[in-house]
């Protein structure tokens, strides 16, 4: 019988690039996925240490899993428990102390090595090391997933240190793809009938690649020359840096129309001061004028952001700050967060730590404003007719679900199946997350 794996992806959108890919590796292998861990012989839980939530999450879901693999071997099965992404990068050690039920810990940078350490398991292996192009190098091509929207790794790890976060401990230094294995692995997507293509990145327009002629391509550049490919219909990229926002991105955003006109570019804080003590290197007001400058190009861009509230030493006046930033910019969409301490990073060994239940009011304010700026977005969508990827069956009967521009959802009733289409929807109605409509 061929074996089953089920994949529990946390986290950000680099985790679920990195567990499609290690599916692909296990497929490679012949291995089949499982619908439900209870059907899977191998079980791997691809982590995220962004937040110390987040990462709690894999001791408590470790523990449910104890009590399956206790079954499963009384029934005389096999059972591999791995644990891989940036848990396993940050504190793999100590994973394996505190969970005996895990077979093996494997790093971001170190997934494509999967048949090794499935045959492996006895030993417990722990793979941590850290050089991005060995993976890419040896991973297989992507597999058919029947999908239009694919996303494609180009930049991986941070540089930038920002004193609250964890990234460039546990996704390492910068480094950026040659632009020909970025190609390849796009055409590759292409072959299978995908139409958007999503670059990825922990600081995507940070994006510096080799390019054949021995010249270093910009994101800009690798945008404008996958806009060249007829097949691809939508480019987007994930997630930007204020300090990495170039003239020649600007100038992308006016240029292309397959470039879609939603941009995550999150700015964490408005006062300056928390800005500089954040080491974001820019203010809320060069913040501002970036946004501007953006909207002067493409006038129907929108902005999604991440905000994080109750940073050490953060006052009233300081969140007050955050408020007018969002007041100004108007988000689409947004993702705001308490803050969290992170072993290692400077902002947890500061002494002036901001208050559990400070941090929980201002969070309900700032997202009392956010989702009704994101409530007005979906209302100005009505009456518009967007164009529209369609993804999959809705819930009800004739109904199919797809993504706008804007990456809201947008159900549609159809007599015939819409999957994998990309048509135009005339919207009739908008709730505060999806909006409804008809075909054109
Ligand atoms: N606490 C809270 N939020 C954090 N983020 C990163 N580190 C922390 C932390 N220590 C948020 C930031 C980042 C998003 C991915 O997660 O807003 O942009
Ligand atoms: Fe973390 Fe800052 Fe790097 Fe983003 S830019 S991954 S927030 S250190």
């Amino acid at each position: 019988m061929q074996k089953r794996y089920f994949i529990k992806t946390y986290g950000c959108q680099m985790n679920v690039y990195d567990s499609e890919r290690m599916q692909d590796v296990l497929a490679a292998q012949a291995y089949l996925p499982a619908e439900t861990m209870e059907e899977a012989d191998v079980v791997i839980l691809n982590t995220c240490h962004i937040r110390e939530k987040a990462a709690e999450k894999v001791y408590s879901e470790l523990g449910r899993i104890k009590r399956l693999k206790m079954q499963r071997q009384k029934a005389g099965k096999e059972f591999t428990v791995g644990v891989a992404g940036c848990v396993a990068q940050a504190e793999g050690e100590e994973v394996m102390r505190r969970a005996p039920v895990v077979d093996m810990v494997f790093g971001p940078q170190n997934f494509h090595r999967l048949p090794e350490l499935l045959g492996n398991k006895q030993q417990r292996p722990v793979e941590l090391d850290f050089v991005a192009n060995d993976k890419f190098d040896t991973l297989p091509a992507p597999r058919n997933t029947g999908g239009r929207s694919a996303f494609v790794s180009v930049q991986e790890g941070c540089d930038k240190f920002c004193t609250f976060c964890v990234v460039p401990y546990t996704r390492g230094a910068e480094y950026s793809r040659p632009v020909k294995d970025i190609i390849e692995e796009v055409k590759q997507h292409l072959d299978h009938g995908v139409i958007e293509i999503s670059l990825l990145g922990q600081n995507v327009n940070a994006y510096h690649g080799a390019a054949a002629d021995g010249s270093e391509w910009s994101l800009a550049q690798l945008i404008e020359h996958l806009a060249e490919f007829d097949q691809i219909k939508r480019i987007r990229y994930t997630t930007s840096h204020p300090r990495d926002m170039h003239n020649d991105l600007y100038r992308v955003h006016g240029e292309i129309d397959k470039l879609m006109p939603y941009l995550h570019l999150p700015i964490q804080a408005g006062s300056d001061r928390v800005l500089h003590d954040m080491n974001r290197k820019h203010t809320a007001a060069e913040y501002i004028a970036m946004v501007e400058q953006l909207r002067s190009k493409r006038p129907d861009i929108a902005f999604s952001g991440d905000f994080i509230v109750g940073f050490p030493g953060e006052t009233d006046e300081d969140f007050e700050a955050t408020l007018r930033v969002v007041e100004t910019v108007h988000y689409a969409s947004a993702y705001s967060f308490k803050y969290s301490t992170r072993p290692g990073t400077p902002g947890a060994t500061r002494s002036d730590q901001v208050p559990e239940e400070v941090k929980g009011e201002r969070l309900a304010r700032l997202q009392a404003l956010l989702n009704k700026q994101q409530e007005q977005f979906n209302a100005r969508m009505v009456g518009k007719t967007l164009p529209v990827l369609f993804e999959k069956a809705g819930k009800h009967a004739n109904q199919w679900l797809g993504k706008s521009p804007y990456m809201q959802s947008v159900h549609v009733p159809a007599g015939r199946p819409l999957e994998g289409q990309m048509l135009d929807v005339h919207i009739t109605q908008a709730g505060p997350n999806s909006l409804g409509g008809e075909l054109v």
